[in-house]
C-alpha cells in the first residue's frame, strides 16, 4: 500500500504522511525543500521516498509523474498550496500567478494522469472552507484558486461515479488549521484554528468512507451550511471583516 502527497515538508500534508505511515503505508512525499524532507524519512515508520520539486513549475509536475507512475501508488493528495493576503490592487502580480499554478494546474495536471492510472484508488484534494465561499475580499485570488479545486472535484466525482470508477475523490475543506500557511501568508487567523494532526487523521478517515466533501469541525460546517442563504453583497461584506481582522 502506498500514498503520494504533495506539500508533504510541513502543516497538514506531513500530519497526513504520519498518519497514513501508522497505518503501515508506504509514502512518496513531495515539496521544494529537500532538507526537511531528508529529516523527515528518517522519521517515519514505513518505507518512505522524497521528491523535491517546486510544484509551481509545470513541467515539474510532468516529471514528477513520470518517475513515480510505476510506483503502484493507490493514494494522490493533493495538498501543497498556499495563500497571498493583501489589497487586490497591491498584491504582485507574479506571486498571484505562481499562486495559481501550484494552487490550480498542479491539483489538475495530477489528477488528471493520476486518475489514468491502473493502481491508483482514492484521490484526495485539499481545497478550503474558502473554496466554498463566493469570493474572499483581501485574499480574492486564494479564494478562486480553492474554488476551482471544490469545482474541478465535484464534477470529477460524479463522472467518475456514472462509469462506475474504481477511483473514488475526495475534496477536504478546512477552515483555519495550525501550520505554516498563516507565516506564508503573513496573517493571523481571526477565529480559532483547528490542530493539524486532527485535521488530517479527520481527513484520511473519511477519505477511506468515500466521502465527498470533508469539513473539519462543526463550526465551519454550520458556518458554510448558512453562508448559502446570505445574500451576496452581505457576505462579502461579513468576509471583509473576518479577513481584515487577520492582519
Ligand atoms: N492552514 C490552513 O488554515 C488551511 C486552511 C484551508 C486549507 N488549507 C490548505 O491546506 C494545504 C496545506 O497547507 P498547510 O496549511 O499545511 O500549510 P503549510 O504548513 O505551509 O504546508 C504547505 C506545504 O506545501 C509545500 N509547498 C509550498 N509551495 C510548494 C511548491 N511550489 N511546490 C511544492 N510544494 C510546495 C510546502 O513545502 P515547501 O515549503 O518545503 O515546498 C509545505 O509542505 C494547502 O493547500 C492550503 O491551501 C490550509
Amino acid at each position: 500500500m502506498k500514498a503520494l502527497i504533495t506539500g508533504a515538508s510541513s502543516g497538514i500534508g506531513l500530519e497526513m504522511a504520519k498518519y497514513l505511515s501508522s497505518l503501515n503505508y508506504d509514502l512518496i512525499l513531495v515539496s521544494r525543500d529537500k532538507g526537511k524532507l531528508k529529516d523527515i524519512q528518517k522519521c517515519m515508520e514505513t518505507t518512505t521516498e522524497i521528491y523535491a520539486f517546486d510544484l509551481s513549475i509545470i513541467d515539474n509536475c510532468f516529471k514528477l509523474y513520470n518517475e513515480v507512475k510505476d510506483k503502484k501508488i493507490d493514494i494522490i493528495i493533493n495538498n501543497a498550496g498556499y495563500g497571498i493576503f493583501g489589497d487586490y490592487r497591491e498584491n504582485n502580480l507574479s506571486n498571484e500567478l505562481n499562486m495559481i499554478d501550484l494552487n490550480i494546474k498542479c491539483v489538475h495536471i495530477l489528477t488528471k494522469l493520476f486518475v489514468n492510472n491502473k493502481s491508483t484508488k482514492y484521490i484526495l484534494n485539499v481545497s478550503s472552507s474558502a473554496g466554498l465561499m463566493r469570493g474572499g475580499p483581501l485574499m480574492s485570488g486564494y479564494y478562486a484558486t480553492k474554488s476551482y479545486v471544490c469545482s474541478y472535484t465535484f464534477a470529477l466525482y460524479e463522472e467518475l461515479r456514472k462509469n462506475n470508477s474504481k477511483i473514488h475523490v475526495s475534496l477536504l475543506c478546512p477552515g483555519p488549521v495550525s501550520t505554516n500557511f498563516n507565516n506564508r501568508a503573513n496573517v493571523n487567523f481571526s477565529i480559532n484554528s483547528l490542530d493539524a494532526k486532527y485535521v488530517a487523521k479527520y481527513a484520511i478517515d473519511k477519505m477511506f468512507k468515500n466521502k465527498l466533501l470533508i469539513i473539519p469541525g462543526y463550526t465551519m460546517k454550520f458556518s458554510i451550511f448558512f453562508a448559502r442563504f446570505i445574500p451576496i453583497k452581505v457576505l462579502l461584506k461579513i468576509t471583509y471583516k473576518i479577513q481584515k481582522k487577520k492582519k
